[in-house]
């Protein structure tokens, strides 16, 4: 019989490990508007089902006064337990230790957690409130960073791994969540950089507060290093549990799919009257994707960046669908620099993941700029292109009206390898818009005319019969079927429903080159 010494002992170390870094600076943090690094934890995973890993795992520095140092679990929660009944891995760092700062044994827990999630094949998640390096341990920590950074890269499109940032994350450490598959941001609570405001303010001499600098919305809206964003824990980790629901535990297998009563037959009226007569005004795409999607329902990822494209999860038959759709109320739905960089990671999370692609297409072309030439657009477009063409996954495209030029190219046209395209009968597939082709091709003419007016009406009709419609493209193969806008979520259902079983490999090769 186990002495009760013993017990008790493992009883009252376990409680003290459980207060981190006390009650003082657990009260200090729920203060500051945020819940201790454990009840995250106990928020995220089904309840009584998170099981905690290195429990008694501490620091071994023996710098200035870290041997006299207590730090509970090395300032970071780690383990594994069930989210909707399925396994996943996750960390949490605790600010109340040391401020969250990783240390060298604090990084090998993580590292533990990101080995073990590989190995069993499930999504990590890590939830960072931290001050970054422990400067009292100087190299040991920066090592630390390395190996967290390498695993990352290790585990990147085998497992989902997803980072919530609730606290600051400064310096090297916001690279660790760079490298993961999705952001999600706290607002107001968390910020995100690499050297914080007095830092700039000594060097350049820029005066900017935190949130500007690194705040949930400037990542979310500016920069675009972050997607989501929650208005406090509890709402950013449910965000984080739904955005598991679209995914699958690893890249071997396929999101799990959530029965639905609507009904995969379902006509949609509405669609039919949905594109203005007036070509140049625009409509809200979102009402496209809602119309489609099982129950109306879908989960939006960087809602805030480059909206003139969306990139967002559905289900269709209670299967995840990923789509990318142009924002046609959003700078006429454009392609620009933003737009192509949102796209092109979305289309390679979707493609590593198994998940099919929706291409919603109403783009009337790249957006023309000396802002944007000179940014790179070509660099950037080349992403899109390149990941459309690298993706093996189902990909089905609907025109909904323009597509011009290199943009409907980059949506992913038939030679991108769309499995099938579908248009509606207000699609525009051509080179570039009627009035644009009359005053190029036909210049001479106009200007030659007795009634240069009333000329250029006339082959601005003429080039709008020929090409702006779907009908020329249909009858060369490059779109499978002119369907009514009214049947697109039955179409589409069944689209995805034959391409199951598709089976597509690219030629062995180390890797590929894309145009980062
Ligand atoms: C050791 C740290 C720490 C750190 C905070 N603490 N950061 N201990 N190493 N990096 C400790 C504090 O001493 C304090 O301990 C406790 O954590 C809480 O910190 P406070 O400053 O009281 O909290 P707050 O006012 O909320 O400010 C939080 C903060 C600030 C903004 C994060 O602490 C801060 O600026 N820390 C330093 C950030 C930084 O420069 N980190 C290094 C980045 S370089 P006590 O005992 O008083 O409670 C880096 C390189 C990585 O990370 C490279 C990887 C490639």
């Amino acid at each position: 019989m186990m002495a009760n010494g013993k017990l008790e002992s493992l009883r009252r170390q376990k409680a003290e490990i459980s207060l981190g870094g006390g009650q003082k600076r657990i009260d200090k943090q729920h203060e500051s508007g945020k819940l201790t690094a454990r009840e995250r934890l106990a928020s995220f995973f089904d309840e009584g089902t998170f099981v905690e890993i290195d429990v008694f795992v501490s620091h071994r520095s023996s710098n200035f006064d870290m041997p006299s140092v207590h730090a509970p679990g090395d300032g970071v929660v780690s383990g594994y337990g069930n989210v909707d009944g399925r396994l996943v891995f996750a960390y949490a760092q605790d600010f109340t230790v040391l401020g969250g700062s990783l240390g060298e044994y604090h990084a090998e827990k993580i590292v533990k957690a990101q080995k073990m999630a590989m190995k069993m094949g499930v999504p990590l998640v890590g939830m960072n409130d931290s001050g970054g390096a422990r400067i009292q341990e100087g190299v040991n920590a920066l090592s630390g960073y390395g190996k967290i950074f390498y695993n990352n890269t290790i585990a990147s499109g085998v497992i989902p791994q997803i980072s919530v940032i609730m606290g600051p994350c400064a310096g090297g450490a916001v690279y660790s969540p760079a490298i993961t598959d999705f952001i999600f941001m706290v607002d107001g609570t968390s910020q995100m950089f690499i050297t914080g405001p007095q830092v700039i303010k000594a060097v350049t001499g820029e005066d900017v507060s935190a949130e500007k600098l690194g705040g949930a919305m400037t990542h979310n809206s500016v920069s675009g290093v972050a997607h989501f964003i929650g208005k406090d824990d509890r709402d950013t980790i449910a965000l984080v549990k739904e955005l598991l629901s679209y995914m699958p535990s690893n890249n071997l297998e396929i999101a799990p799919p959530k029965p639905t009563a609507d009904d995969t037959n379902r006509i949609i009226p509405e669609l039919n009257d949905i594109i203005p007569d007036n070509p140049n005004k625009g409509y809200d795409v979102y009402k496209v994707i809602e119309a489609i999607a099982d129950d109306g329902r879908y989960f939006d990822v960087a809602r805030h960046y480059a909206k003139n494209i969306v990139t967002c999860f559905i289900r269709l038959a209670g299967s995840t669908v990923g789509v990318i759709a142009n924002q046609p109320k959003v700078a006429a739905g454009c392609l620009d620099i933003n737009a192509s960089d949102k796209a092109a990671r979305f289309v390679r999370r979707c493609d590593a993941f198994n998940i099919p692609l929706l291409n919603i297409v109403d783009v009337p072309g790249f957006l023309h700029g000396v802002g944007q030439e000179t940014g790179g657009i070509i660099r950037h477009g080349a992403k899109l292109l390149y990941a459309y063409c690298e993706a093996t996954v189902p990909k089905v495209t609907m025109i909904l009206r323009k597509a011009y030029g290199g943009a409907y190219i980059a949506m992913c046209n038939k030679e991108l390898g769309a499995d099938l395209v579908f248009a509606w009968p207000s699609a525009q597939i051509a080179v570039m818009g009627a009035d644009g082709a009359a005053n190029i091709v036909f210049r001479k003419d106009i200007k030659d005319a007795e009634d240069p007016i009333a000329k250029r009406a006339e082959k601005v009709s003429e080039y709008e019969e020929k090409f702006n419609n779907p009908y020329r493209a249909a009858e060369m193969g490059y779109v499978e079927d002119v369907i009514e806008p009214a049947q697109s979520r039955q179409r589409l259902i069944s689209a995805f429903d034959m391409l199951e079983s598709k089976r597509e490999s690219l030629p062995a090769k180390k890797h590929g080159n894309i145009p980062l």
